[in-house]
């Protein structure tokens, strides 16, 4: 009996390791992914060889190539956004998670995998559908569902029980529940469960307060290739060195922060407090250099389907033939996406001030309100007005 274990090397992870070991008495092997959450990754090893892990059964992989090239471009393609506004940055993390704890799986033998989300929340949905949908005989422990500690007290008196080292501010009041990687860190519990109260200063990590933010703007340019960007400010960039690199810009301008009441998967709503400093640099950078590129119906039809594509990323549905299918439609939209973006960063805000592309379907010549040479006949549009408008005035003389 070998279990593979999505493994922080935090406090709950660490518990759950231990909890696996002592009931079901088993072989736990640990993964931990560099998403590129900033957290140093070596005490996730001493941590796991201390609890007995074989050296050979600790992986720490970096995924974040992986993470920013196969999940968040191809996601950023079709501008999705969750109810409005959310970027998805946890969502879109969970399903590469899950591949590699199955890959891991078949290379070690293990016939369970486990991982230290809650039953209350998304995360396990879409640990669990992702599993499902690759390695369909797998099992699953979710310890959070199953153990008697119901309260972050019990959990810590657990944990020193079983010599499991607690570090200091995690002895008092429960912290946050957050979750970080390149694209952003999201925040949820204490204080923010009460939707009325603004979040506190010290919540936000990665982004500088917008109202202390430089004075002056600051110019960039993103180059994209086929809806995916390439290069900031003339310099080529792999897809994970570019979110990096509008990470930074983001957190010097105080750009992406996000506070949110959404609606979970399992029925309930919660709020959370979101900083996703480059994704939202990015977002409004894809749109730019689409609103030149594409066609208006194509460029409709997407924003049409975005909300349904968003809701299958959220509710874990990632590994499925209705993601792919319009993942599909999506990607064959991009073929003429490229170009630059030029944007205006300045406190909270990235502005996108100006766009240009090879392939650019915008005409001057048509749109000008100077003399056009005889590009567009303003006379033709009065039939196009009168042959919409007569269903109206149909209608309008309806008795
Ligand atoms: N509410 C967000 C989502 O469902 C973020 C979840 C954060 N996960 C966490 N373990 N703190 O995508
Ligand atoms: C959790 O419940 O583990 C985090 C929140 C979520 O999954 O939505």
């Amino acid at each position: 009996k070998r279990v593979v274990l999505a493994y922080s090397g935090g406090l709950d992870t660490s518990v759950i390791l231990k909890w696996l070991q002592v009931t079901y008495n088993c072989e736990v092997v640990t993964f931990t992914a560099d998403l590129g959450q900033g957290e140093e990754l070596a005490p996730a090893r001493a941590k796991a060889e201390l609890m007995g892990v074989k050296p050979e059964h600790i992986y720490i992989d970096d995924l974040r190539e992986e993470f920013v090239r196969d999940f968040v471009f191809p996601m950023m393609r079709a501008n999705a956004r969750y109810e409005g506004d959310y970027l998805l940055g946890t969502s879109i993390a969970r399903p590469l998670i899950s591949k590699r704890l199955i890959e891991i799986a078949r290379e070690t033998g293990a016939d369970a995998v486990s991982h230290g989300a809650t039953g209350k929340g998304n995360d396990q949905v879409r640990f669990e559908l992702s599993a499902y949908a690759l390695e369909p005989g797998i099992k699953v422990i979710a310890p959070w569902r199953e153990w008697d500690l119901t309260s972050r007290t019990a959990l810590i008196k657990w944990a020193e029980e079983h010599q499991i080292p607690v570090p200091k501010d995690k002895r008092g009041e429960s912290p946050f529940s957050t979750d970080a990687n390149l694209l952003h860190t999201s925040s949820e519990g204490k204080v923010l469960e009460d939707p009325w109260q603004e979040t506190p200063d010290y919540v936000y990590s990665r982004t500088v307060n917008p109202e202390d933010a430089p004075d002056a703007p600051e110019y960039i340019e993103i180059e994209f290739e086929k809806g995916d960007g390439v290069a900031l400010n003339g310099e080529a960039m792999s897809p994970a060195t570019l979110l990096a690199a509008l990470n930074e810009l983001g957190r010097k301008h105080g750009i992406g922060r996000l506070d949110l009441v959404e609606n979970r998967f399992v029925g309930m709503k919660s709020r959370g407090m979101y900083e996703t400093p480059g994704g939202e640099i990015y977002a409004r950078a894809h749109r730019g250099i689409e609103s030149i590129t594409l066609d208006r119906g194509a460029a409709h039809l997407k924003d049409e389907i975005m909300p349904k594509y968003a809701e299958l990323i959220y509710n874990g549905f990632w590994f499925s033939p209705e993601r792919e299918m319009l993942q599909a439609a999506i990607d064959h939209s991009q073929a003429k996406v490229s170009g630059t973006v030029r944007l205006k960063l300045y406190k909270g805000g990235a502005y996108v001030v100006g766009r240009k592309s090879p392939h650019s379907l915008y005409s001057e010549r048509h749109v000008t309100f100077e003399d056009d040479a005889g590009a567009y006949d303003q006379k033709d549009a009065a039939g196009f007005i009168k042959l919409n408008a007569l269903r109206l005035k149909l209608l309008a003389n309806q008795k």
